[in-house]
């Protein structure tokens, strides 16, 4: 657990890669630059995502990959299904009060529950590696998709806010979520149970 040092950050954990059944959640390095940019490069993704801008360069990629390798505060996975990457999923957490769980997938792989499994992962990191209560999250009020995965996840909205968009260039109303340790340790425990004929 991390919670002994004193401002919270992911240092020491960053290192790790994460495995699900179908993805490999792990650090992005300079060697994945071409793809993050092929991925990240459509308007579809950059409308829905606060700071990803538009048009999506590999120098973008690039900026992207060294700042994840100093940054204490974020952290950013990239989603490989079959060594082929698929997208991101990462918690920010430049506010020391929200960490926030932020995710896309490149159009192509849209639909076959990879947001899902990975946000999921990266929910079982922060709460395993740090003694935070709640995380939070936000999708624009019109990208259900993204409500949807935060929903599967356990998320709880609690409100619509304003956020600025970087590939907008403006602010737009954004669902909010937030999803307590308490809901997630519950759902994680969540034994199933048979039914027999009595
Ligand atoms: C938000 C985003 C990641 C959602 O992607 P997605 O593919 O719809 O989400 P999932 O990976 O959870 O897939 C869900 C769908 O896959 C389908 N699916 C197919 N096979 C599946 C499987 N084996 N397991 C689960 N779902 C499966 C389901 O029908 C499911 O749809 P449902 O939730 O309506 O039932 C994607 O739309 C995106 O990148 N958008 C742009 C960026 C963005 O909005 N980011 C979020 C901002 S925080």
């Amino acid at each position: 657990m991390l919670q002994d040092l004193p401002s919270q950050t992911f240092r020491e954990s960053s290192p790790c890669v994460l495995e699900t059944e179908r993805l490999t959640l792990r650090r992005p390095t300079l060697a994945d630059v071409k793809a993050i940019a092929h991925l990240a490069n459509d308007r579809r993704i950059a409308e829905n995502t606060r700071r990803l801008p538009h048009p999506y360069s590999q120098d973008h990629a690039v900026s992207f990959v060294r700042e994840m390798a100093h940054e204490r505060r974020d952290i950013a996975f990239l989603i490989e299904n079959n060594f082929v990457p698929v997208g991101m999923v990462g918690i920010s957490w430049r506010d020391q009060d929200t960490p926030e769980l932020g995710y896309w997938l490149g159009v192509d792989h849209w639909g076959q529950g990879f947001a899902t499994e990975a946000a999921r992962a990266a929910i079982d990191f922060f709460f395993e590696e740090t003694d935070r209560e709640l995380l939070y999250a936000g999708a624009r009020v019109s990208n259900p998709p993204s409500r949807n995965v935060l929903e599967k996840c356990g998320f709880q909205w609690s409100g619509v806010e304003l956020h600025r968009f970087e590939a907008l260039g403006s602010s737009s109303p954004v669902d909010c979520f937030r999803l307590t340790r308490s809901v997630w340790s519950s759902l994680k425990n969540w034994a199933s149970s048979t039914r027999r004929e009595p």
